[in-house]
């Protein structure tokens, strides 16, 4: 593990909020794995400064994006995110504040295939200790087979 996370991993611990959010959206016609690979890139140069980590899942030309951070620092990327032009109808899932650990606190910004999604939500539940974790994992779960996702 990069020491970077590991000593950002300490929010339950240390009692400071951190805040989550998910959204999906759909990504324009011009979508390839080119343009990902350097959405990624982006992220990964961004995200340890703002102390953000999470996911991006692509497939079916829907954008899937966990955030997880610092509140200020997470609403102002999704600032950021929402105003690209690389997709459009951005809808906030979910997002809350809440004090515990992160889900993905080795993850800057991981890019997970469509295919392969359920097995890494279905690894994080079975790591999970946390109850609220492990509710919002499988939540995650179902909307991912109940949606464009799923299909
Ligand atoms: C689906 C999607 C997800 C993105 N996720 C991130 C992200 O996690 N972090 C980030 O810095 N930029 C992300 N971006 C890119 C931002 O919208 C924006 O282009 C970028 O932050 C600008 O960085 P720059 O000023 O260095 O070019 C994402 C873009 C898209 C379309």
């Amino acid at each position: 593990m990069n020491p970077i996370y590991a000593s950002q991993n300490d929010e339950g611990q240390s009692g400071r909020s951190i805040h989550n959010l998910v959204y999906c959206s759909q990504a324009s016609a011009d979508m390839d794995d080119e343009v990902i690979a350097s959405i990624i890139a982006t992220a990964r140069h961004h995200n340890p400064r703002l102390g953000i980590t999470g996911l991006l899942v692509f497939g079916q030309g829907i954008f899937f994006q966990w955030l997880e951070g610092p509140r200020d620092n997470v609403t102002g990327l999704l600032a950021r995110i929402a105003a690209d032009t690389r997709h459009t109808n951005l809808v906030v899932l979910s997002q809350e504040d809440d004090i515990r650990d992160r889900l993905f606190p080795e993850w800057d910004m991981e890019w997970v295939e469509a295919a392969d999604i359920r097995e890494v939500l279905e690894d994080a539940l079975q790591q999970s200790a946390d109850e609220k974790q492990q509710r919002m994992l499988s939540q995650m779960l179902s909307e991912i087979q109940s949606g464009p996702l799923g299909s």
